[in-house]
């Protein structure tokens, strides 16, 4: 299952950076409440699996890996729905299954991409917060990343949460994680031609059109339009505020060097 629509890959610059050297401390800057935190027997498993500590900041969210109770929080959430269900945004189309398994499917995908993890191939699906509450996913993948310098991103929101910004600032974040903190070249995303939020998202943040395929979608032909974000792009779009917290001691997990 992929959250938008082709899975996993971006990438990343082998000269990271002078940017990276002035983000957050990392160890030392996370609390209690993080994912990460689990002290048990002097282990802290965030020491061991550092993406648990990663934190990204916007003016009205956090994004990061959500703790277990946060999980089944965003499980429900798409539980109670995510689309018209009419209306199929995803090439997968894995929201038509009953609530009680498109839940068990968030937290099934949740485990799946973290255990295949690879540094030349990985899926970060960030849950994203709202006024303390899990109301949706960012996704943002990349293959090769120190190569290609690419990264995907796909996103669901649940729909009570939709059409207020939050889409919009969710991406907004996971793309300064890549130009900002990864020093990635170009940014792309796809949308089933009538999905019409999800283009109005890429368009405000400076996407141009990259081509068009032909899927099968519920069994009949769809259209998924590709789209394309460069540096330059980005730049000159951005307009939301993002935080990033603990990426450093994450460089190597996402194919990049330590600087
Ligand atoms: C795509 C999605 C993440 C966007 O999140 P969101 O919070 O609703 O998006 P925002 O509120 O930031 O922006 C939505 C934009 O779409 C526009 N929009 C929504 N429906 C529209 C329509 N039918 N026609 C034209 N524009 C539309 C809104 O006006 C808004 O643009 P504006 O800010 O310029 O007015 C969310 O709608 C979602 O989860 N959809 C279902 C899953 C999905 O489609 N995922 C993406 C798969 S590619």
């Amino acid at each position: 299952m992929s959250y938008g629509h082709e899975p996993d890959l971006v990438f990343v610059s082998a000269r990271l950076p002078t940017r990276l050297m002035s983000l957050a401390p990392f160890q030392d800057s996370i609390t209690g409440t993080r994912p990460g935190r689990v002290d048990q027997n002097g282990e802290v498993l965030v020491d061991h699996f550092p993406l648990l500590g990663l934190r990204l900041t916007t003016p009205r969210l956090e994004l990061r890996l959500p703790s277990p109770e946060e999980l089944a929080a965003l499980a429900e959430s798409a539980a109670e729905g995510v689309h018209d269900p009419e209306v199929m945004p995803f090439l997968v189309p894995w929201t038509d299954r009953p609530p009680a398994e498109v839940a068990r499917s968030v937290i099934q995908n949740h485990w799946l991409q973290l255990g295949a993890w690879e540094p030349e191939k990985w899926s970060l699906q960030l849950a994203v917060f709202h006024a303390g509450a899990a109301v949706g996913l960012q996704r943002i993948s990349a293959r090769d990343l120190r190569i290609t310098r690419e990264v995907n991103t796909g996103s669901w929101l649940g729909r009570r949460h939709q059409g207020q910004g939050i889409g919009t600032e969710m991406r907004a974040a996971v793309l300064h994680l890549a130009f900002a903190g990864l020093d990635a070249e170009e940014a792309t995303s796809a949308a089933l031609a009538d999905n019409h939020a999800s283009y109005a998202v890429s368009r405000k943040l400076g996407y141009r059109p990259d081509g068009f395929e032909r899927r099968v979608v519920r069994g009949t032909m769809a259209v998924d339009a590709r789209l394309r974000l460069s540096r330059a792009d980005w730049d000159r779009h951005r307009t939301t505020p993002v935080t990033i917290e603990d990426l450093e001691p994450c460089l190597p997990m996402l194919g990049l060097p330590a600087s």
